[in-house]
């Protein structure tokens, strides 16, 4: 057991008793016994690590997948503290159905908050509705941040060290706060823990005929679309998309889905989209560990517009914003067997450009789009390359970039 924080416990327990455990008190004493104390500078992790490894006296432990792992350092029956270690995950956008505060012990993080716009009930466990940023920030080592329950705190967390370690107090739920939605931007609202067995056994036979070459695929996912409600429709949509464009099926399957949920589709179809980008994009996250390149991508990830990507960059690193852009694409820029990739932008294959011509006019083109100012020489010379090349960074997450 730690002391540090059975200490920190004791005193938020004595606190919040004093406030005969009001539900609206909790998120303050949290962040006030966080703020005051902080397990930043008071506790030693090393020690932590070594005593939860080597002793068995310790708090009850949950099983849950959150965080890579999650320690949990105390608990009683009124509210736990628990540790979270995290490697390459990045939080999904959520609410909590729980109250509390969050402390970043080691690391830093980009934090995002949202709101949920004009929300339309589809289900109980599906909403759709407009998803908007409303501030995205650094959290530096020893933030604290308040957790409300419900949709008035919607957030996602992209930690850029590895690891990261936060420290939250809070509830164990808060009643009438759940389902705890998960959103997928621009429009959907879902219920991460809603089990829908049928539903998942049918996704996972689609993905045992997809890897087996089944030729019936396409038309029963044709099929069940075309009969499926809204929801389930949309999770087998999201679950099939990739096979469906890879094999050229994606059109016809999208049409009936179109035809079927009329207005509502206008709102799935973006969201699609974006799953997509931000799978591609979250992906990258394991394999890129340098703390500029990640702080890069969570601004890619979350900020929709490029002002506030540019006044966020002049804000941490010294020099032009653009020219740091222009440094970071050159460092992100590689040719594998798959051809040449600036983060989720592709080389277009059909120009039968030289392997090794492929970096240097691709980043001309993006610091050209970029900047704009005085076009690269070749620019004139191969006009269609040109056009190609801004065509894939414009169907790419450098979108937001570009002039
Ligand atoms: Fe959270």
């Amino acid at each position: 057991m730690n002391t540090y924080f059975s200490e920190l416990g004791k005193r938020v327990y004595a606190r919040w008793e004093k406030e005969n455990f009001s539900l609206e008190a909790f998120p303050a004493i949290a962040t006030k016994a966080l703020t005051e104390k902080p397990p930043a500078k008071h506790v030693d992790l090393k020690a932590l690590m070594s005593d939860f490894l080597l002793k068995d006296e310790q708090s009850f432990q949950t099983s849950s997948g959150f965080g890579q792992p999650e320690l949990i350092v105390y608990d009683n029956p009124k509210f736990y503290i628990q540790l979270l270690f995290w490697l390459d995950g990045t939080t999904d956008i959520h609410q909590h159905g729980f109250s509390g505060a969050f402390h970043v012990m080691e690391g830093s993080s980009i934090h995002s908050e949202f709101e949920f716009l004009n929300p339309l009930p589809v289900t109980a466990h599906f909403r759709l509705g407009d998803l908007k940023l409303k501030k995205t920030g650094l959290l530096e080592t020893g933030s604290t941040v308040p957790i409300l329950s419900g949709n008035g705190c919607i957030h996602s967390l992209f930690h850029l060290e590895t690891p990261s370690v936060t420290v939250v107090v809070r509830t164990h739920s808060d009643p009438g706060s759940s389902p705890q939605f998960t959103y997928l931007p621009p429009h959907v609202a879902l219920d991460p823990v809603k089990e829908d067995a049928l539903t998942l056994r049918r996704k996972q036979l689609l993905d045992a005929m997809e890897r087996t070459g089944d030729d019936r695929y396409a038309s029963l996912v044709n099929t069940m679309v075309g009969k499926l409600d809204l929801e389930r429709g949309f999770f087998i949509l999201q679950n099939c998309m990739g096979h469906l464009r890879a094999i050229g099926a994606w059109e016809r399957v999208w049409k009936t889905f179109a035809k079927k949920h009329g207005k509502a589709a206008v709102m799935i179809s973006p969201t699609l989209d974006e799953i997509v980008r931000r799978d591609a994009l979250v992906a990258m996250r394991s394999s890129i560990e340098d703390v500029e390149h990640r702080f890069f991508l969570a601004l890619l990830l979350t900020v929709p517009d490029r002002e506030r990507i540019l006044a966020m960059i002049g804000e941490r690193f010294p020099g032009k914003p653009s020219t740091t852009i222009a440094r970071w694409a050159g460092e992100l820029a590689i040719t594998t067997e798959g051809g040449t990739w600036i983060l989720d932008a592709c080389f277009p294959e059909d120009l039968q450009v030289a392997d090794e011509e492929q970096i240097p006019l691709f980043l001309g083109a993006l610091d050209h789009l970029i900047q704009g100012g005085k076009p690269p020489a070749w620019l004139a010379k191969f006009p269609k390359v040109f056009k190609s090349l801004r065509e894939s960074l414009s169907n790419s997450s450098w979108r937001v970039l570009i002039r």
